[in-house]
């Protein structure tokens, strides 16, 4: 169809709903509605749901220096599952809520969650898994490079792995531990170092420096801060790099290694790598878990060439984490009439480890009314967690879903990739990928659904966030 037909009915009396005027054309499964917003996407139903093999790469980065392939850690393109971990969904969305309690308490009290450890033990703790991130990238660590598989996480700080010999407890991942003794390239940071001194409290064991980092309610982990040679590509290397040699962890971390951490903070890898990548790094997180995407560091040869950028807002100090202004969202092509204020009082980031966009309940509120009336024609589907609004799609070959556009601030629209409107559970269950807060006045999360197939670019030494479609698919 080359974009002369004009609407059928059914799309009328989907825009009907949404008071929006019947001039508008279809074209290659958008439907624009006017002023040329795209106000809704018709797509295959099974476009909804992952496939059960991995599908390779083709994503413009793979030319690309210093790249990473980002692979979902449940997804079959991860050598993390190898059915071991059946992807639960109640036990994703229970994980991703204690994420956001740890957010929230964090932006509240201004911290990175990282300490300087008193000693190496924390109590033992039941070792519930919080949803640290679902993504994960391979990278190369210590002389002769030993291969490890990372968490990858704008809302952290410190890169830290398991170590040998896992004096308190390492729980079970799929590559072999990191082991210091083993590599030429080791370094142990002293306790009285500049380094050191850069975690919020000292802690030392003799003249070594300890660190301790908590992820909500109870993982953690708890080691040896120190250096060593950190291997990004063939080509890019980084020497001395500051990471933690984890001796202590409760949590299971999906079978992953450790984490990578990507936050605004000085010991983070964006800040240690600033002289060679200007603090400027991207990704693109893949449509579904089936498909591979990239991290990328510095701004060589940049994927998507249609990059808009928005400021970063301020988050709280010392808290690291990248702020958006969410000033709008329009459901299929039109505005809600949410006032400014509901998204001001509460600020929002942008974070690659929450799965599920948080919203003031105003704003919630409003877009789910919104989409309801638009997917009237569907039957519904009982709630799932914290997501209320699902639809049974088992019995439909095609959806037809109103288009989701945030505005930020900067005059920044993105309309989500329809992967990044739902959440799929299963053909009879796909939701909605929104929830909202306890308060307006509670920060906002931009989760990692809302974000797959753009191009995410932090240009942290301009203060400035991109959004680029099409970086993935
Ligand atoms: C999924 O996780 C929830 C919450 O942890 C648990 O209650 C439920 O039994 C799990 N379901 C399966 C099939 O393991
Ligand atoms: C934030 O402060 C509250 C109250 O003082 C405290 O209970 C909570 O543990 C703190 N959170 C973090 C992440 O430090
Ligand atoms: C690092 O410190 C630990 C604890 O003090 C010690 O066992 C280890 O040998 C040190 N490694 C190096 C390379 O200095």
């Amino acid at each position: 169809m080359e974009g002369s037909s004009f609407c059928v009915s059914g799309r009328a009396l989907v825009l009907l709903y949404l008071h929006v005027l019947m001039i508008c054309f279809m074209h290659e499964g958008y439907s624009y509605g006017v002023e040329g917003k795209i106000a809704s996407h018709t797509v295959s139903a099974s476009s909804l749901s992952p496939s059960p093999s991995c599908s390779p790469s083709n994503t413009k980065a793979g030319n690309r220096k210093s790249t990473l392939e980002v692979i979902h850690k449940h997804g079959p393109c991860s050598h993390l599952v190898q059915g071991h971990n059946p992807l639960n969904h109640t036990k994703t969305l229970l994980q991703d809520e204690s994420r956001v309690k740890w957010i929230q308490s964090r932006s509240s009290n201004g911290s990175n969650g990282l300490k300087a450890s008193a000693a190496t033990s924390l109590p033992a703790k039941s070792g519930i898994t919080v949803g640290t991130g679902n993504y994960i990238v391979t990278i190369g660590l210590g002389t002769p490079k030993k291969d490890l598989t990372l968490i990858f996480d704008t809302g952290s700080p410190l890169t830290w792995t398991q170590c040998e010999p896992c004096e308190g407890s390492c729980y079970t991942q799929s590559d072999p531990i990191f082991d210091p003794s083993q590599s030429s390239s080791y370094g142990n940071i002293s306790c009285t170092s500049t380094a050191c001194s850069q975690l919020v409290d000292s802690g030392c064991s003799g003249s070594t420096c300890l660190y301790s980092i908590q992820y909500g309610d109870q993982s953690s982990s708890v080691g040896f801060f120190a250096t060593e040679k950190l291997t990004i590509s063939q080509t890019d290397i980084v020497d001395n790099f500051e990471f933690g040699c984890s001796e202590n962890n409760h949590g299971l971390f999906g079978r992953a290694s450790g984490l990578i951490g990507l936050s605004d903070d000085k010991i983070s890898i964006v800040e240690q790598t600033a002289a060679k990548y200007g603090k400027y790094f991207s990704y693109c997180l893949p449509s579904s878990s089936s498909s591979i995407g990239h991290l990328t560091f510095g701004k060589d040869g940049e994927a998507s060439s249609s990059v808009s950028f928005t400021p970063l807002s301020t988050v709280p100090q010392g808290s690291g984490f990248y702020g958006i202004s969410i000033v709008a969202i329009s459901v299929g092509g039109n505005r809600l009439s949410i006032p400014s204020t509901v998204f001001s009082s509460g600020g929002a980031i942008i974070d690659s480890g929450t799965v599920i966009t948080r919203l003031p309940p105003t704003a919630y509120s409003a877009l789910r009314t919104t989409f309801r009336k638009a997917m009237a024609n569907y039957r519904m589907a009982p709630a799932l967690s914290i997501l209320d609004t699902c639809y049974d799609f088992s019995k439909e070959s095609t959806v037809t879903l109103p288009s989701i556009t945030f505005s930020f601030a900067g005059g920044v629209d993105v309309d989500l990739d329809p992967n990044g409107i739902f959440f799929f559970a299963k053909a009879s269950q796909v939701c909605l990928a929104f929830a909202a807060n306890g308060a307006d006045s509670h920060l906002g999360i931009y989760g990692n659904v809302q974000q797959t197939t753009f191009e995410v670019v932090y240009d942290v030494a301009g203060r400035k966030l991109g959004f680029g479609s099409n970086g993935c698919s």
